[in-house]
């Protein structure tokens, strides 16, 4: 595995994206805050390049939709789903510095134990103990430390006044299991469909670290994708038949070996119990590694039991090599019907979607027909909810109307006894066409941010060219933020002016690209290198004789000649994937090398 073979490039990155402008620590001319970034021109683009991948990927090449949910929500959205409860960490506190802790990376650090996540406060406070835990920050003890759990969502107040409690979101996706019912209808209510989401979330880490890769506002990708267990199969031949770096619960608890499968064998050996779990990683691996995440450097990791979200019935994390740790980019949860029980629980909405059957049915079924003649009277204004609880009761309980005298109803916090005989209570044979169906979920969720970071450190390299040291990033043409540089080869009127001419040309059809004419050109191609622009256009004096100019490679730094009309199409085949710099190189006329400096 290639925990020999990759050397960490992370102080590398950190100092080239501060740099060369793709993100920064915000807020520095007053101290900083830890855990929030800023994109600069570069990284802004890169990432929102990076989105418009996952868009067309997981969006419109599945034929899902696309939401855009507020992402402040009121207090009891998250009591439904388990975060104010269960989205915690575990915290550590030093006693003498006071700096907090994640009390699992604590343990882990030590290099003793792989996963501490999943266990419980008990287990980490002992292994603190036993492993002589001491603070990062100031070395001070902490092995006799008290744990705690802290709950990551930031909080704040809705409206003036003491206002109403409101979270903002730590996932995209409640603001698509909430609005679910109407969600449901605009896919006609036909399973399967998917509604993805990308947007701001935000987590109070307890230690933000590694620039970008852990922060306390961070971009999510989500898509859920809601199915009938009984009637969805996903369509194994949109997943790419190579094999994937699988590592499930069994080998981590047992011989430590990562399997190498594909995705089909790997549901049919049961090693992926979900399918649609298994269809996920096949797309999410094509996917990563187009956009240039070193394959030798992905795998998909089974949570542990302990380790699971509160929601999720199992969960795979693709996770990537950066320098000496496995980090999480991307977490494939299988939900089951957690979410949408939950909030119909919490609403009285069904959360379902309408099956019909093959067959009509003729079923016994309990209803209810309220007298509210005699409801009005005897409750008032409560009239309306007690009939709408009797409805209820009816379809969840039918034996508490098996009584003589009263149902027993409790609204608003009351119980209440409604005369069984203004109940209006019956069994009715009624033949009927469907049923509702709660769909199960299964959720691809990226964090864009480690996207971000990951593309670019898997993308650095150091060469040396010409006798003289350069550093690239070998971004694909699909996502590096510049496209390519155009130069003149040497600063004069008529050089600069037709260079420029070719600029806005490709700028008009859609390219992105940068004009340069300062220093020599072997600095000019060099710059553009460590910003990971696939090409650079040189003008030179040619060009104003044939209208040729020369188009060059990055990473192999070779280049071809071609006439400035089929430039804009060559570049955008490249851009998006329809050809390759080999492809067009093969129909060149010349191809030159090493001729940077
Ligand atoms: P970790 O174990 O690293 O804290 P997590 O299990 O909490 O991550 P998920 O809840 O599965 O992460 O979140 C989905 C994705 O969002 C992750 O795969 C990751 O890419 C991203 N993510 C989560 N927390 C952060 C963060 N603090 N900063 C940047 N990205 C994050
Ligand atoms: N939505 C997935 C997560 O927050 O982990």
């Amino acid at each position: 595995m290639p925990e020999e073979s990759t050397p960490s490039h992370h102080q590398q990155v950190v100092e080239l994206a501060k740099r060369r402008g793709f993100f920064f620590p915000a807020n520095e001319p007053y101290g900083g805050v830890a855990g929030f970034w800023t994109y600069g021109p570069r990284g802004a683009t890169l990432k929102h390049n990076i989105e418009s991948r996952w868009r067309e990927r997981f969006a419109i090449g599945e034929g899902h939709m696309e939401i855009d949910s507020p992402t402040i929500f009121p207090e009891p959205v998250f009591e439904a789903s388990g975060h104010l409860r269960d989205f915690t960490d575990m915290i550590a506190e030093c006693p003498a510095c006071g700096r907090a802790h994640r009390a699992d990376h604590l343990v882990e650090a030590t290099g003793e134990v792989a996963d501490a996540e999943g266990l419980s406060i008990t287990a980490i406070e002992a292994l603190m103990d036993d492993l002589d835990v001491h603070c990062p920050d100031c070395g001070n003890s902490l092995a006799d430390v008290a744990v705690e759990e802290f709950n990551l969502m930031f909080k704040t107040a809705i409206g003036p006044g003491s206002g109403e409690t409101g979270y903002l979101r730590p996932e995209t996706a409640q603001g698509i299991f909430v609005d679910f019912n109407r969600l449901a209808e605009y896919a006609r209510n036909q399973l399967p469909f998917g509604v993805t989401q990308i947007g701001r979330g935000y987590r109070n880490e307890i230690s933000p670290r590694r620039a970008i890769i852990r922060v306390r506002e961070l971009t999510m990708a989500e898509l859920e994708f809601f199915i009938d267990p009984e009637r969805d199969e996903p369509d194994f031949s949109q997943v790419d038949d190579g094999q994937v770096v699988l590592y499930p619960v069994a080998a981590q608890e047992g011989d430590r070996e990562h399997r190498h499968l594909d995705v089909v064998t790997a549901v049919d050996e049961g090693i992926i119990t979900n399918a649609w779990v298994g269809y996920f990683i096949g797309i999410t691996h094509t996917w990563l590694t187009d956009l240039g995440v070193d394959p030798e450097r992905l795998r998909f990791r089974q949570h542990l039991p302990g380790e699971r979200a509160h929601y999720a019935r199992d969960c795979w994390d693709a996770e990537v090599y950066l320098g000496s740790d496995w980090t999480e980019l991307a977490g494939l949860a299988d939900r089951g019907v957690y979410d949408l029980t939950k909030h119909a629980e919490a609403t009285g909405e069904e959360y379902t979607v309408f099956r019909a059957y093959d067959e009509p049915k003729t079923v016994e079924r309990a209803m209810v027909d309220p007298d509210m003649a005699t409801l009005g009277p005897e409750f008032g204004e409560r009239a309306t909810a007690i009939a709408d609880e009797l409805e209820r009761l009816a379809a969840t309980d039918p034996d508490a109307f098996d009584t003589d005298t009263a149902v027993v109803v409790e609204v608003g916090g009351d119980t209440l006894e409604v005369p069984v005989e203004a109940t209006g209570f019956s069994i009715e044979t009624v033949t009927e066409a469907g049923e509702g169906v709660r769909p199960e979920v299964v959720e691809p969720s990226f964090g864009v941010d480690r996207l971000v970071y990951t593309v670019l450190e898997h993308s650095y390299h150091e060469d040396e060219i010409d006798g003289e040291e350069r550093r690239y990033l070998a971004l694909p043409p699909s996502i590096a933020p510049t496209l390519a540089g155009v130069f003149p080869l040497l600063r004069s009127d008529d050089l600069s002016e037709r260079a420029r001419m070719i600029e806005r040309h490709l700028a008009d059809a859609g390219l992105s690209v940068a004009y340069d004419e300062t220093g020599n050109i072997g600095r000019r191609y060099r710059r553009q290198d460590e910003i990971g622009t696939p090409f650079c256009i040189t003008v030179d004096h040619q060009t104003l004789e044939d209208d040729t100019v020369t188009l060059r490679e990055r990473d192999s730094t070779e280049q071809i000649r071609l006439d400035t009309d089929s430039l804009a199409a060559i570049l955008r085949d490249l851009r998006d994937g329809r050809s390759t710099f080999e492809d067009v190189r093969g129909d060149a006329d010349s191809v030159m090398r090493g001729v940077d400096g």
